[in-house]
């Protein structure tokens, strides 16, 4: 692989002010890519783009709810007029869950819907245009290894993290022609807020013992395979569902 094979490239990753936006921006910026950090808390985005800075990279932020479409596709048309439009495009902002189906009010369910369903699909279709005219793009939406196991008490967030899936299956296929991939990246347990805010530290180490490698994932793992994904390297890879979980899951996703 070319050292710098993102230079040039822009990239927009959402909820990246923490856990695994935060991790993937910089392996994003560390392959050149210029990165626009996008999070709902500003002291949040300011602290990962630092973070990227201070690695030699190139970053700047974009505060605001990734629900809040109106605001977050003026930014992705404003960055197309100046001529820095977006090439890729992280859809990794996620609420989770910890409710039972007769638990669930109509606003939670469409608030989380807004923020891990809606919010993709819109950014998805903002970002495209563009990629086609450059005849290159990467889309890769962040679901989770429980969209395919099934997770008690949870069957809205279950349902936000199948439903991405099928959307990097049917853009895969709709843009394949003008270069452009989408994928799904599924993770497992991995340590980060969203983990240790749905379970105890006992709960989380009893998960991981639950692994075949002994251990929670860590933001790098999950990391990793999206920058591999964004990659001139993966090319001919879309449309899939990737599971890095350490083995947690083996087998058709
Ligand atoms: N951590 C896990 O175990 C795990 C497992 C599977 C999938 N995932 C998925 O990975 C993604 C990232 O999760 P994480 O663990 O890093 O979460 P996290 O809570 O640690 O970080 C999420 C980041 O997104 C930001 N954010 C939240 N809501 C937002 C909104 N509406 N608009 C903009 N930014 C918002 C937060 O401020 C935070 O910086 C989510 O989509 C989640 O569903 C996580």
């Amino acid at each position: 692989m070319t050292k710098n094979p993102l230079i040039g490239r822009h990239a927009l990753v959402t909820g990246a002010g923490n856990g695994l936006g935060r991790a993937e921006s910089l392996a994003l910026a560390g392959l050149g890519a210029h990165i626009v950090v996008q999070d709902i808390r500003g002291e949040f985005a300011d602290e990962s783009a630092r973070k990227i800075v201070d690695a030699g990279g190139s970053a700047e932020t974009l505060v605001c709810d990734v629900a809040d479409l109106n605001t977050v596709m003026a930014a992705i048309a404003g960055f197309e007029a100046a001529g820095r439009g977006l090439d890729i495009l992280i859809n990794n902002a996620g609420m989770g869950g910890g409710q039972g189906l007769e638990d669930v009010t109509r606003e939670h369910f469409d608030q989380m819907f807004a923020v891990n369903v809606r919010a993709p699909f819109f950014l998805a279709q903002a970002v495209v245009p563009g990629m086609k005219r450059r005849t290159w793009g990467r889309i890769v939406n962040i679901s989770s290894v429980v969209a395919v196991k099934g997770w008690p008490d949870n069957s809205h967030y279950v349902g936000t993290k199948a439903a991405v899936i099928g959307f990097s299956r049917a853009w895969a296929l709709e843009l394949a022609p003008h270069g452009i991939t989408a994928n799904s990246v599924c993770p497992t347990m991995t340590a980060t807020e969203m983990a240790t805010n749905s379970m105890t530290a006992a709960e989380l180490d009893a998960f991981a013992q639950t692994n075949p490698t002994k251990r929670l994932a860590i933001p790098d793992d999950i990391a990793n395979v999206v920058a591999f994904l964004c990659s001139p390297a993966s090319g001919f890879i879309t449309g899939q569902t990737i599971s890095p979980s350490g083995g947690s899951f083996v087998g058709a996703m």
